[in-house]
């Protein structure tokens, strides 16, 4: 029922751990199961993101897909990881369960929160694309 490249990001996880000299941390919760995911991202002041890692009290899905997550984001423009979709991530992985695609909207909310807490703490105005529209559900 998953795919090997779930298996795979699910065992050998991708950027896991905590981050300590990250200047954007995003913390989201599920409303469905109460898991909880953290983002931590290092981003240069060209926008790059340099760096990424993640934590999660999720179940295996939300490993595979924030890892899965982390790898499309390396490197990127923080504009590209704002249109990062769970359901972009879901596709890298070659599918997900039906009920466990729930567990991918915590990876694209995180990347958000994480880029907004990145604009706050510099007193910059917050770019387009960080809202959460999968909260509430
Ligand atoms: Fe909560 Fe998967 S069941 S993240």
């Amino acid at each position: 029922m998953y795919t090997e490249k779930v298996l795979d990001h699910f065992s050998h996880p991708r950027n896991m751990g905590e981050m300590q000299d990250a200047n954007g941390v995003g913390m989201v919760g599920n409303a469905k199961c109460g898991d909880i995911m953290q983002m931590f991202l290092k981003i240069s002041d060209e926008g790059v993101i340099e760096d990424v890692s993640f934590k999660t009290f999720g179940c295996g899905a939300a490993i595979a897909t924030s890892s899965m997550a982390t790898e499309l984001i390396k490197g990127k423009k923080v504009e590209e990881a704002l249109k990062l979709s769970n359901s972009a991530v879901v596709e890298a992985l070659e599918g997900l369960p039906p009920q466990k695609i729930h567990c991918s909207v915590l990876a694209e909310e995180a990347v958000k929160a994480a880029v907004e807490d990145y604009y706050k703490r510099r007193g910059e105005p917050v770019p387009e694309g960080t809202e959460r529209k999968h909260a509430g559900h």
